[in-house]
């Protein structure tokens, strides 16, 4: 049994104890000393991946110490500490002169990489909803955390891109500006000049205007997710949500228990069809979408859709949640405006992210609702948070109204535009499919048959000879239904084009090192 799942079964690692797992850097330089901890914890996350794929059934016994020990030229030292890691997780346990088995309880129901989600085909051939399956350890914060020398995993920003010291400047000015920023709450529903601020910024750049009350300051996008499934959700609703989508959200409505219903997302944008008929059939309480350089495909719905979207959701009385974190990361002209604008019946909550480019650290979003909508979304936010620091608010406006915001938006888009093209031009002539994007972080990528995303990802974590590791995100992460997948996502935001030709090249390599086996 063990025999089939030797994933780490490198002959030329073996030949060369400690090679194996190096938890690389970010940086130039070469990577630091490895300390046994980090090893351990990147070995204890390759298994967690593998296990929540089903590489093992429950009750089964994992490799020994001493095998694994063999299989990747780890100490075995290191390998009984990502064992213990796995152990005090309760994903795994030990059982006395026999060795490590798989837990019961916590396996994924449901083989599959990333099988967050059961998924039953429907017996007149359509989709039965997905449902909620058992918890799963954060596998994408796993990810992200993993240090590799080539991270492609992260949609983040590369802090280089940003004007750091004049935007601590800025911060400082702050203090002066509002002496006691520090000493009071901000309202509940945000500080009075930066609601000013956003009115203005969606007048201008998205043809809306928010009334008095419809519009909310959040911790982000992802607690405007957050707000929308606690005021509007209850445990077995229906909420349509796309395949793939934003794995955050994905989790959050799941842990509401809803049963998530997929609906594909292609380059032309949906089949409307296809979503009337889900409408019709589940009468989903919301629509959860990313309809602007969607995450993780960056495809963009055209305009004409949005208006039948909006048209839609009136009809059935769904609720659309129109996330609209990348609207300003565009290349070259401007998306359509969102569906709220197009929305006259007050279905649609708009909501919006600003940490992907201004000040990330302060975790500014907003959302706007229709009144009825905003009340029940103002009572859940009293209930988490109860409102956005003052002092982010403060500091983000600040910024946010400036000239040199836009200035550097601009510029931004231009590097990110070049960061893109350096990773499609390292991915020409690789067989690899993608969809060009015309905005976002990453690309969608597909591999040719033949190339495991999950095994890929264990070789690129683990290293090769030279110790080189890199890091993407598989797509089964952001499949509702959790099926296995052929597509990863490769994040370019973070890298310099020369380390991002380095890092596809390693890519390329361990998959025709796969293809070739
Ligand atoms: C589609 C989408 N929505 C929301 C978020 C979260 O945004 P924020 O950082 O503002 O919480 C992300 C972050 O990656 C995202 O991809």
């Amino acid at each position: 049994m063990e025999q089939q799942h030797s994933m780490y079964n490198r002959r030329d690692r073996a030949a060369k104890p400690g090679s194996a797992v190096r938890a690389g850097h970010t940086g130039d330089a070469q990577p630091p000393f490895q300390a046994p901890l980090a090893t351990s914890n990147a070995l204890a996350a390759e298994l967690r991946i593998r296990i929540a794929r089903g590489d093992w059934i429950e009750g089964e016994k994992l490799p020994s110490v001493r095998r694994l020990s063999e299989e990747t030229g780890l100490h075995r030292l290191t390998v009984y500490k990502a064992y213990n890691l796995l152990k005090d997780e309760g994903l795994i346990e030990s059982r006395e002169k026999s060795g490590y088995f798989l837990t019961v309880s916590r396996r994924p129901v449901e083989s599959g990489f990333g099988s967050v989600f059961k998924f039953r085909p429907a017996s007149g051939g359509g989709q039965e909803p997905a449902e909620a399956g058992p918890p799963l350890p954060a596998l994408l914060g796993e990810l992200h955390s993993v240090d590799c020398r080539y991270q492609f995993s992260q949609a983040l920003i590369d802090p280089l891109l940003l004007p750091n010291s004049y935007l601590a400047e800025e911060a400082k000015r702050v203090f002066d500006l509002y002496p006691r920023v520090l000493g009071t709450y901000a309202p509940l529903q945000g500080d009075e000049d930066l609601l000013a601020a956003l009115r203005r910024y969606l007048a201008e750049t998205c043809s809306f205007v928010p009334e008095g009350q419809e519009l909310l300051v959040t911790n982000g996008a992802q607690e405007a997710i957050h707000l929308v499934c606690e005021a509007l959700v209850r445990p077995g609703d229906a909420v349509l949500i796309e395949q793939p989508s934003y794995s955050v959200a994905i989790e959050i409505f799941k842990h509401r228990s809803a049963r998530l219903v997929p609906v594909g997302i292609h380059p032309e944008g949906y089949d409307l069809e296809e979503l009337e008929a889900l409408m019709r059939r589940y009468r989903p309480v919301l629509f959860y979408l990313n309809p602007t350089f969607h995450n993780p495909t960056g495809r963009c719905v055209p305009a004409e859709q949005r208006k039948q979207l909006a048209d839609l959701a009136e009809k059935y009385g769904c609720i659309l949640v129109e996330d609209d974190a990348f609207r300003d990361i565009y290349f070259g002209t401007p998306p359509p405006p969102p569906i709220y604008g197009y929305d006259t019946a007050g279905n649609t909550i708009y909501v919006r992210s600003f940490s992907k480019y201004i000040f990330p650290g302060l975790r500014i979003g907003c959302m706007a609702a229709r009144a009825d909508i905003m009340r029940r979304l103002l009572t859940a936010k009293a209930r988490s948070s109860g409102g956005t620091p003052l002092l982010n608010q403060k500091v983000f406006v600040h910024h946010f109204q400036s000239e040199r915001s836009r200035r550097h938006l601009h510029k931004l888009r231009i590097a990110l535009q070049l960061r893109k093209e350096a990773m499609e031009t390292a991915l020409e002539g690789s067989g690899w499919n993608w969809h060009s994007p015309s905005g976002g972080l990453s690309l969608w990528v597909e591999l040719p048959e033949g190339v495991d995303p999950a095994r890929l990802l264990a070789d690129a974590l683990n290293g090769g000879q030279g110790g080189e590791t890199a890091s993407f995100v598989p797509g089964s992460f952001f499949d509702p239904s959790g099926r296995l997948d052929r597509h990863i996502r490769l994040s370019y935001s973070l890298l310099n084009e020369r380390r991002i030709a380095e890092g596809v090249a390693l890519l390329r390599e361990y998959a025709q090192r796969q293809s070739d086996r």
